[in-house]
C-alpha cells in the first residue's frame, strides 16, 4: 500500500511538537505513513491549501498564525464541519477522492485533557473563568456553552474583545478586566489560561495566591515550559492542575484518524514520553 503523508503547517513552525506525536503513534500502530512540518507563510497559503488535491498529502494540520485565515480560503471550498464553522477556524484539512474537508479539533483535545484528568467531571455544575478572548478563548468558550456547562466569565486584558467574543457567543457571559483576578478565581471551579501569558516563561499573569479562596482545577493551553508559572504556583498553593500539553495530544487524535483510518491509543506512558520529548524543544 503506499505510504500515507501528512503534515503541520505553521509561521513559524520549526517547533511544533506535533511530527514527533504522529510519527510515534504511526510507528506503534505500524502503519506506513510519515507526518513532516512545513513552513509557510501567510502569503503562500492560500496556493498551499487549494492545491492540497495535487500534492501527495492525505492532510495537514494548520497551526499558528493560519486557522482563521484557512476558514477563509475554504469556506466555498470544502466540506468543512460544524464546529469549524462556528468557530471560522480551522486546525484539520484532509482529502478524500479529491475533495477537501476541514475541522477543528481544538475544544475536543481540550475536552479530553479535562476529563481524562477528571473523568466525574459534571460541567453542568461548575462555573469557569476563562482568561484571555483571542482565538483559543473562542473554541474552548463555544465548546463549553455547547456541553452545557454552568456558567462562563471572561476576563481579558483588552475588555472590549471579550465582550465582542460573548456577543458571538448568544449566550449571557459575564465579562470583565485582569483587575482583582483573585476574586473572579474565587468565584470560579476551573480556571482556564487562553492567553500566551506565560509562554518561554514570559509576561506571566499576576495572581495573589494568597487572596484566593478554596480549591480550583486550574488549566493551561500554553505548554511551553511544561508547568508554567500559572500551575506550578497554583499546585503549590493545592489546587489542581492540567497542563497544556494534554491538550496538544489530543487534539492530534481525531486528525490521525482523519490522515492515517485509526484512532490512536493514548497511554499514560505515552503522554510521559510526549512530555520528554517537549522538554528538550
Ligand atoms: P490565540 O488565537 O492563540 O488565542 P490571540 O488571538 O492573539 O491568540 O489572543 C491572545 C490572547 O492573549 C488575548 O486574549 C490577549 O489579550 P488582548 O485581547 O488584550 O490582546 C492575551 N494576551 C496576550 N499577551 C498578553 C499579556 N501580556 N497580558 C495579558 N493578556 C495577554
Amino acid at each position: 500500500m503506499e505510504e500515507k503523508k501528512a503534515a503541520v503547517i505553521g509561521y513559524p513552525i520549526k517547533h511544533s511538537l506535533s511530527p514527533i506525536i504522529h510519527n510515534y503513534w504511526l510507528k506503534e500502530n505500524k502503519i506506513a505513513g510519515e507526518y513532516s512540518k512545513i513552513e509557510v507563510k501567510p502569503q503562500e497559503l492560500e496556493k498551499f491549501i487549494l492545491t492540497l488535491p495535487q500534492k501527495k498529502l492525505t492532510g495537514i494540520n494548520i497551526t499558528i498564525p493560519h486557522k482563521e485565515e484557512a476558514y477563509k480560503i475554504l469556506q466555498e471550498q470544502a466540506e468543512i464541519s460544524e464546529l469549524a464553522t462556528t468557530l471560522e477556524a480551522i486546525n484539520t484539512i484532509y482529502v478524500k477522492n479529491n475533495k477537501i474537508y476541514a475541522d477543528n479539533t481544538d475544544y475536543y483535545g481540550f475536552k479530553k485533557g479535562l476529563i481524562e484528568n477528571l473523568p466525574n467531571l459534571n460541567l453542568a455544575t461548575k462555573e469557569v473563568l476563562v482568561i484571555g478572548a483571542g482565538g483559543a478563548a473562542k473554541a474552548i468558550i463555544f465548546g463549553l456553552i455547547k456541553d452545557n456547562v454552568k456558567k462562563i466569565t471572561i476576563i481579558n486584558r483588552t475588555k472590549k474583545k471579550a465582550e465582542i467574543l460573548a456577543k458571538k457567543s448568544k449566550k449571557t457571559l459575564i465579562i470583565d478586566n485582569l483587575d482583582n483576578i483573585e476574586h473572579k478565581i474565587t468565584h470560579a471551579d476551573i480556571v482556564i489560561n487562553t492567553t500566551s501569558c506565560g509562554l518561554n516563561n514570559q509576561n506571566q499573569l499576576k495572581i495573589e495566591h494568597s487572596k484566593i479562596k478554596g480549591k480550583k482545577i486550574f488549566y493551561d493551553i500554553v505548554y511551553k515550559p511544561l508547568n508554567t508559572k500559572f500551575l506550578v504556583d497554583a499546585k503549590n498553593n493545592g489546587h489542581q492542575i492540567i497542563a497544556g500539553i494534554n491538550m496538544l495530544i489530543y487534539q492530534a487524535q481525531p486528525a490521525f484518524k482523519y490522515f492515517f483510518g485509526q484512532t490512536p491509543k493514548i497511554t499514560e506512558k505515552q503522554i510521559k514520553f510526549f512530555e520528554e520529548q517537549a522538554e528538550k524543544y
